[in-house]
C-alpha cells in the first residue's frame, strides 16, 4: 500500500515527522498525528481486532470513530478507537482479542 503524497484537489501533503511504534510485537513507521488506523492500513494491516464470542476479525469501518469495530489495545489499554486516535512515537499496538492483547486458550 502507499500514501497519497499528492491530490488533485487537497494539494501536496506537508512534511511531517516520521515515528516509530510496535504492532504485535513488529516496528513499524507511521506519521506523529495521523491516526493510528491510517499507519496500520498503510502497512497492509487490516484486521485490528477478533470478536470475543465468534472470534471473527473487525477492522475499520465507518473511520470517524463510531463503531468500534477498529478497536485495539494500545499502550496497554483496551478498546482505543484507532481510527480517530493520533499515532505517537514508541506507542505499543497489539490487536485485540474480546477485550484483551492476547488471544485466550481455547
Ligand atoms: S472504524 Fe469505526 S470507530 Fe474506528
Amino acid at each position: 500500500m502507499s500514501r497519497i503524497e499528492e491530490h488533485p484537489i487537497l494539494g501536496k501533503t506537508e512534511e511531517r515527522k516520521e515515528v516509530t511504534f510496535t504492532y504485535d510485537g513488529r516496528k513499524m513507521k507511521g506519521y506523529e498525528g495521523e491516526p493510528i488506523a491510517t499507519a496500520l492500513r498503510v502497512a497492509g494491516v487490516m484486521i485490528h481486532r477478533y470478536t470475543k464470542k465468534r472470534h471473527e476479525p473487525r477492522g475499520v469501518f465507518c473511520a470517524i470513530g463510531r463503531c468500534t469495530d477498529c478497536v485495539m489495545v494500545v499502550d496497554g489499554k483496551p478498546n482505543i478507537r484507532t481510527c480517530i486516535t493520533p499515532l505517537e512515537e514508541g506507542m505499543i499496538v497489539e490487536t485485540q482479542y474480546g477485550a484483551k492483547a492476547k488471544e485466550e486458550a481455547k
